[in-house]
């Protein structure tokens, strides 16, 4: 029986993973490709030759992260006619249109499922179940990190602080978390998932985000009183003929289909109008259940039954998105403020749906929450408002996902 070969590169969380899971599923692997699974080196910074493995392998399993080494391996790979898979989100949302085009090109395959949301398979249920589908948009929480951060604030009242400290204890954030708690992962994940649910030239630089430094327990706080949840979510849709791709903290109504995901979790769901909507949820990463998706990417490529990523094509990026808003103004209770603060959101044409004061004297706070409106314009509203010397601090703004048929 031909073997199949598979060049391990990275030994890892991820790597030594898929390298147990591996001997464990050997036996299954052979009775859905035909071919007993074998590794055929493994590459870390200190152990391995790249060309060696290379020379060896049918399969390459690029589990290093990082850009540019794994990024000349896969090239080197695909060019010498290996079936890749990778977990590598940052590596696609820079250079994936090259990867896909060179795999079209020497008519390999690419796996990437372990690349987005760990274990949940969007990526496939894009690839293959929705690949005839018009899609309109995905939403996703593709970050456990930041979603564990805003369920323990929701859960215990703690500070950002203090949900942070407790993410890294558990092994759920790494010591510098600034890429996940500032919204960068969410978005390399997000590019990837506008890239194949519109067949768009989705580089990372195309999605604007901000991530989830600056929410404290008065967000959280106002979120429990209306029964709204508070969580990181990426947003992929299109809009007049363009697409837009963004990554923000946001209100979920309490139905929308990703309000309940809570702790490390992560879900995408997918909206089009002849499916409604998709949601699909469950581990977004850890060593094992990333190691799952990526055996199942390894087998559909020993089988024949991954589909290349087609060509793409050029969309226009829309900035200028409109939203329902909730803002947070500081402010000195004195009598006129709040219509000094109506005025300036009247001359945007950002008209207030409700609002709501805390405190009194020096301290008081008001809460408001904006009809939909563009973000350009509430932009310059906030400019305005900041300029007030009743404003005490920055006014801060949020996003609301509202019900569509209220
Ligand atoms: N961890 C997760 O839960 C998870 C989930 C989804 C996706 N991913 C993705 O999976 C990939 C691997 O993540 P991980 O958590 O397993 O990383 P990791 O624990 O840091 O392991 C990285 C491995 O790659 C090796 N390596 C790093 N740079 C290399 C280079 N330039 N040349 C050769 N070897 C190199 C390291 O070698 P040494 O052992 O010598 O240091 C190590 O064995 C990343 O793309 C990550 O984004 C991870």
């Amino acid at each position: 029986m031909t073997p199949l070969r598979i060049g391990l590169l990275g030994h890892g969380t991820v790597g030594a993973a898929f390298e147990e899971l591996l001997g464990a599923r050997a036996g299954r692997v052979e009775q859905l490709t035909g071919r007993r699974p074998e590794i055929a080196g493994v590459l870390t910074r200190t152990r391995g030759d790249f060309d060696e493995i290379l020379a060896r392998s049918d399969v390459v399993v690029e589990l290093i992260g990082g850009v540019d080494d794994a990024l000349r391996y896969l090239r080197a790979a695909l060019e010498s006619g290996c079936d890749v898979v990778t977990a590598n989100k940052q590596l696609l949302s820079r250079h994936g249109e090259e990867l896909w085009q060179l795999s079209r090109e020497r008519g390999r395959s690419i796996g990437f499922e372990a690349a987005v949301a760990g274990v949940v398979p969007a990526i496939r249920v894009l690839r293959e179940a929705l690949a005839g589908t018009q899609i309109e948009r995905v939403h996703g929480i593709v970050n456990g990190t930041t979603n564990f951060i805003l369920s323990e604030m929701t859960r215990t009242a703690c500070s950002y602080e203090a949900a942070l400290a407790e993410a890294q204890r558990l092994g759920y954030a790494e010591s510098d978390p600034s890429d996940d708690v500032g919204g960068s992962d969410a978005a390399a994940k997000m590019a990837i998932l506008a890239r194949l649910a519109f067949d768009a030239p989705i580089h990372i630089d195309d999605v604007r985000f901000e991530g989830i430094e600056q929410i404290t327990q008065d967000d959280i706080g106002y979120a429990r009183a209306l029964g709204l949840a508070l969580k990181l979510i990426g947003t992929a849709e299109r809009i007049d003929g363009g697409i837009s791709v963004r990554v923000h903290p946001a209100f979920l109504y309490a139905g929308h289909p990703l309000a309940s995901v809570g702790g490390s979790f992560n879900a995408v769901t997918v909206e089009a109008e002849a499916i409604t909507e998709i949601t699909m949820s469950g581990p977004g990463a850890g060593g094992t259940q990333t190691a799952s998706a990526v055996l199942a990417d390894v087998i559909a490529a020993a089988s024949g039954t991954q589909r290349p990523v087609p060509a793409a094509v050029s969309v226009p990026i829309i900035e200028d998105v409109t939203s329902a808003f909730y803002l947070h103004l500081r402010v000195i209770d004195r009598p006129g403020v709040l219509a000094r603060i109506a005025q300036c959101l009247g001359e945007e044409e950002a008209s207030i749906k409700s609002v709501v004061q805390r405190g009194l004297g020096e301290h008081a706070q008001l809460v408001m929450v904006i009809h939909p409106l563009p973000e350009s314009r509430l932009r310059a509203a906030l400019g305005a408002i900041a300029e007030l010397d009743v404003v005490q601090a920055p006014p801060r703004a949020i996003r609301v996902i509202e019900e569509e048929f209220e």
